[in-house]
């Protein structure tokens, strides 16, 4: 039966091996496997074991996957047996015509042809053109083993290089291709190379076939990270990195942790955390949580400690929701600010990481504080919407007794929180003491900042089609005046509801709110600058909206603000998305240089708003 490269491993991963047996004979839980009598030889006492994708019988040496577990257990053949759990998993069996045939002919030889492109790259690192390759990778303290267990190597200039020298083993640069190593140039005259001047990370599956390449630029420079194409063997998705040393690493107790980037996974083996994997350059998906959970009920995803690692562990949890059950969880953690593990265990050792993991809180912990941070309960619409949102979350639980625990839990904490804060404004409940604004000269007082700050809102307010641009960034001011606030509170509010975005509606909404005579105060205010005019120039209001941003942030702010561009610019995945990032880019560098200059000093404020 000839089936499509991937349909069989898809199989076996939409297969949990237990529930299956489980139908034959009682299993119970050892360790992070599953035990029991074996139902092919009778016996009294277990030797039977269920491991992530595999039976073993100590026994009797019966050994295999789900697919030869049906066999054996209902004396099928193969295709039956194949036709049987792909039914089960609500997967239909592709036809077997010769064009499929041929295809898993091919996807065979793809193996062969990456291997052989693997090979070829780790050779290029020891020869004198991958000199400073390998000299870069020891200067990123990775040792001979690690270089070895990656299988670490050197692309090469390109130009064709590569496949000059897998033609002697019969490669064509179709092929590779096909393989994801080259692509046909647009003027349709042959093939060029993806990687070139880069050091090469092979990217494994979880059984450790090679299925696609990173490669990474020696220093600076952008692309940071080259990562192969979707390919018939290679899927973002599914696969995560370091998954095949990580489940060896699991199987002898090693925590699943998942982190950002292949240097902090490589780093983390090193020190011996032998559990590290990591999404290939996007957001964990749930198929990648899927397999996670096939190593360990509970995985550890790691995060940030900025702001935007903040907005990605909400987005996870959130994510993650839906698929939770009993038996499965997460735990997440959080770096210290502007390290990432890689630079963690450089800096304090196997020991910084460790305290990393200790401080993982358990989602059902972590998730009322991922939910409510920065959202304001002051008023009674304001704790009922949050109290909504609290509820929905624990809804997307699909088994009804968790969720009901779940809910219970937050509300829980709900409760607790807006009767510790009796009567107060009480930011949102469990949110931070304000930190005070950093690097900001002392003559900088309450009342300007209160200024630009109503500047900025009375624009946003006037032209809230300015927010499709600059939405991250509204997102990151935060007001000291506690109107002002609430303000931006429900503007935020009301932009995450993903109406379309029209001044009057939004006005309506604040008004809906308690917010109508703050907001208009606003508008009418005498001193506003040009841009929060009616009549103002699409890119005068711009250009108003980042200079008063920029005003209110100061450097420091604007450096943060610039490194979470940078990274969501790496991230970003369509290319609409990517420009927008982009544009940010140029926006907060263009506010920096302005700050650097000393723009803030001369810069007119509008006079008496909201004094
Ligand atoms: P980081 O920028 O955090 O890189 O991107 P890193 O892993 O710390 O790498 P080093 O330490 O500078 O070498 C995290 C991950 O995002 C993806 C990669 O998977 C990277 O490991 N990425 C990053 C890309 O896919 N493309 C890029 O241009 C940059
Ligand atoms: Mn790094």
């Amino acid at each position: 039966m000839a089936l499509p490269p991937n349909f069989l491993e898809e199989l076996r991963a939409r297969t949990p091996l237990a529930p299956l047996i489980q139908r034959k004979t009682r299993l119970t839980k050892s360790g992070r496997n599953w035990k029991g009598c074996c139902p092919f030889h009778g016996e009294k006492t277990p030797s039977f074991y269920v491991y992530d994708d595999h039976f073993h019988c100590f026994g009797c040496g019966a050994h295999g996957d789900a697919i030869s577990f049906v066999m054996r257990a209902e004396g099928q053949g193969f295709p039956e047996a194949v036709e049987r759990l792909a039914a089960e998993a609500g997967m239909r069996i592709p036809q077997a015509t010769p064009e499929a045939a041929a295809r898993e002919r091919r996807a065979r030889d793809l193996y062969g042809v990456l291997e052989a492109a693997e090979a070829a790259f780790r050779r290029r690192l020891r020869l004198p053109e991958g000199e400073a390759a390998l000299a870069y990778l020891k200067r990123r303290g990775l040792t001979e083993e690690t270089i070895a267990a990656f299988g670490l190597g050197w692309s090469g200039s390109g130009r064709g290089v590569l496949a000059a020298e897998l033609k002697a083993e019969g490669i064509t640069p179709a092929q590779l291709a096909e393989a994801g190593l080259m692509r046909e140039r647009e003027d349709g005259e042959g093939y060029s190379d993806l990687y070139f001047n880069r050091v090469i990370f092979p990217i494994r599956d979880r059984r450790g076939r090679v299925i696609s390449f990173g490669g990474r630029i020696l220093g600076d420079g952008q692309p940071k990270y080259v990562n192969g194409p979707e390919t018939s063997l290679f899927s973002k998705r599914r696969n995560l990195y370091g998954l095949d040393l990580a489940r060896e690493g699991a199987f002898r107790g090693a925590p699943v942790v998942v982190v950002e980037g292949y240097m902090d996974v490589i780093a983390l083996h090193q020190a011996g955390f032998a559990g590290a994997v990591a999404p290939l350059g996007t957001a964990l998906t749930p198929e990648q949580m899927e397999e996670l959970w096939r190593l360990t009920p509970e995985p550890v995803l790691c995060f940030d400690g900025d702001a935007a690692g903040g907005r990605a562990a909400a987005r996870a949890a959130e994510a993650a929701l839906p698929l939770l059950t009993t038996e499965r969880s997460l735990k997440l953690a959080t770096l210290p600010q502007g390290e990432d593990p890689d630079t963690l265990v450089a800096r304090r050792g196997p020991a910084g990481f460790t305290a990393v993991l200790d401080g993982a809180r358990q989602l059902s912990e972590a998730l009322y504080a991922l939910l409510t941070e920065g959202r304001p309960a002051a008023t009674p619409e304001q704790r009922a919407g949050l109290r909504n949102r609290l509820a929905e979350a624990a809804n997307a639980i699909p088994d009804k007794s968790l969720a009901a625990e779940y809910r219970r839990a937050l509300l829980d904490r709900f409760f607790a929180s807006t009767r510790a804060a009796p009567g107060g404004r009480g930011g949102p409940p469990g949110r931070k003491p304000q930190a005070p604004p950093r690097n900001r000269p002392a003559i900088t007082a309450a009342r300007t900042r209160g200024a630009q700050a109503a500047a900025l809102l009375a624009i946003t307010l006037r032209h809230p089609w300015l927010l499709a641009e600059v939405e991250e960034c509204f997102a990151a001011i935060d007001p000291d005046d506690a109107r002002l606030a609430e303000c931006h509170a429900a503007m935020l509010a009301w932009l995450e509801g993903g109406h379309e975005l029209d001044s009057t509606r939004l006005m309506d909404q604040l008004a809906g709110r308690g917010l109508a005579e703050l907001a208009t105060g606003l508008l009418r205010d005498p001193g506003l600058p040009e841009a929060a005019g009616a009549e103002a120039q699409p890119k005068d209001v711009l250009d108003g909206w980042w200079h008063f941003y920029g005003l209110l942030r100061g450097e420091a702010a604007l450096l943060e603000d610039l490194a979470i561009a940078q990274r969501d610019w790496v991230t970003a995945t369509d290319p609409v998305a990517q420009a927008r990032v982009q544009q940010r880019l140029i926006r907060l560098k263009q506010a920096l240089a302005a700050q650097r200059r000393g723009e803030a000093e001369e810069a007119a404020l509008p006079a008496g708003s909201l004094g």
